[in-house]
């Protein structure tokens, strides 16, 4: 009897991408000698080059471009006392659902999204285990087991601080909290006058339920976040609004949502005077986030702001207007961007019995935030994407924005004679001084 021969399948775009990653230094698993730790990824050489490249189009964009934002740095594990404040500890939660016989754990909402095609986010475990019911839904690692109604799983990654159990501390989930409990101390320091920003780019993590697609949902992660201290009888008075008020963008509203219809063109102006967008300041982030993404090399068409429905709105936020990218596999959040009112300032000030108003000409203003978040890996995930390409050479390569590419150029000796390596390595160092990313190829052949 001969045996059937396997076709070799081709390989989907993301194993493609996953796998020029690990050869040509820019992403590789963890611990993989060990075999890796899911959720976590390291960057190589070339990936790290491209990560500061966003993080550098960041700060030109959100930073620097402005006279009244601040960058601060600080410590990625903090007190208990943070996060019952900010209400992490009561509400930062996904559903997490067990298999009564494998006993693997699953994220009950994604679990639904996958089988049924429906996003399941936001709904209560009651809502969740009688979708699962209804339709069936076995456990999909050994596909036998029925899964136990879902649990609040907290997502933060805890830890202790010195040698005496008890003193609890977490992993922060958000570089944004860092920014809320030193924000008397950068007022005053900076004699900050409303409105202003606070920003800054670090580490956050969150212990997935079910770590997905590469870079995407990770356990530890790369954020750039601003918070946006505005006084709230003036937010819908941005004073460089009328600079990108004609911007476009493709929008998805809470009614077609409802309706079951697809986003549609608006300019920022519309969408405020329509009640569309929260407020000026959204409107204002909405048009600096779509130039950031143009300027990534992510085209128009691949992306779109979404107002979440109130049920997927997180617990300190009153609306959320997310911007999606639209990958192989699905429609994912690159970037949040929340109304968080006075939520935060004003939990801290009641827990730790600080002040966080503002004076604004005699009154005592505790400003309200509004807040672009933006996950690195993810959009680094998306620039490869959207920058391989496959065609126009007879090899793979990405063409990757100006302002991304990790080198910009390549200086190579062609021959090995007559002093040309030596000049060549003279140039090479000769561009380096002036600050130009270069790399040198002795061995290069164009
Ligand atoms: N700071 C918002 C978030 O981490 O989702």
């Amino acid at each position: 009897m001969s045996k059937t021969k396997k076709e070799p399948q081709e390989k989907t775009l993301q194993e493609e991408i996953v796998d020029v990653c690990l050869r040509r230094g820019i992403v590789f698993p963890t611990a993989e000698i060990y075999g890796g730790a899911a959720g976590f990824y390291d960057y190589g050489p070339v990936g790290t080059m491209i990560r500061q490249n966003i993080i550098n189009l960041f700060r030109e964009t959100f930073i620097n471009s402005e006279d009244n934002i601040y960058e601060i740095s600080t410590s990625t594990v903090l007190p208990e006392s943070v996060f019952k404040a900010s209400g992490h500890v009561k509400s930062f939660h996904d559903p997490l659902t067990q298999c009564n016989k494998c006993k693997s754990m699953h994220r009950a909402d994604h679990l639904i999204e996958a089988s049924l095609g429906l996003n399941a986010e936001g709904k209560s475990n009651d809502e969740l285990f009688a979708l699962i019911s209804e339709n069936g839904i076995k456990c999909p690692t050994c596909k036998k087991g029925e899964l136990d109604p879902p649990r609040e799983f907290n997502m933060m990654l805890k830890t202790n601080i010195g040698p005496v159990d008890g003193n609890t501390a977490y992993l922060r989930p958000e570089t944004a909290q860092n920014i809320f409990i030193n924000f008397r101390r950068i007022a005053h320091s900076m004699r900050a006058k409303l409105p202003f920003g606070i920003a800054q780019v670090g580490k956050a993590y969150r212990n997935e339920i079910s770590p997905r697609n590469f870079l995407v949902r990770l356990r530890e992660f790369e954020q750039m976040e601003l918070e946006m201290f505005v006084d709230p009888d003036e937010l819908n008075n941005h004073p460089r609004f009328e600079e990108i008020e004609d911007v476009e963008i493709r929008f998805l509203s809470q009614e077609a949502q409802d309706k079951g219809e697809d986003p549609s063109t608006i300019t920022i102006k519309e969408g405020v005077e329509k009640n569309l967008i929260y407020n000026q300041y959204i409107g204002y982030y909405m048009a600096i986030e779509s130039l950031f993404l143009q300027n990534l090399g992510i085209p128009e068409d691949k992306f779109r702001f979404r107002h979440l429905m109130p049920k997927e709105t997180a617990h300190y936020s009153k609306a959320n207007y997310d911007l999606e990218i639209i990958f192989p596999f699905g429609i994912v959040e690159c970037i949040g961007l929340a109304y968080r009112t006075d939520y935060d300032l004003l939990k801290h000030q009641e827990i730790s019995g600080m002040k966080m108003h503002i004076d604004v000409e005699g009154k005592k203003v505790i400003p309200h935030v509004i807040e672009p978040s933006l996950g690195v890996d993810r959009l680094l995930y998306a620039v490869l994407l959207n920058s391989y390409i496959k065609e126009e050479r007879k090899w793979t390569w990405f063409k990757f924005s100006n302002s991304l590419a990790p080198w910009v150029v390549l200086v190579t000796p062609l021959q090995r004679k007559d002093g040309l390596p030596e000049e060549a390595n003279n140039l090479f160092w000769e561009i380096k001084d002036y600050g130009i990313e270069a790399i040198y190829d002795q061995t290069g052949a164009i």
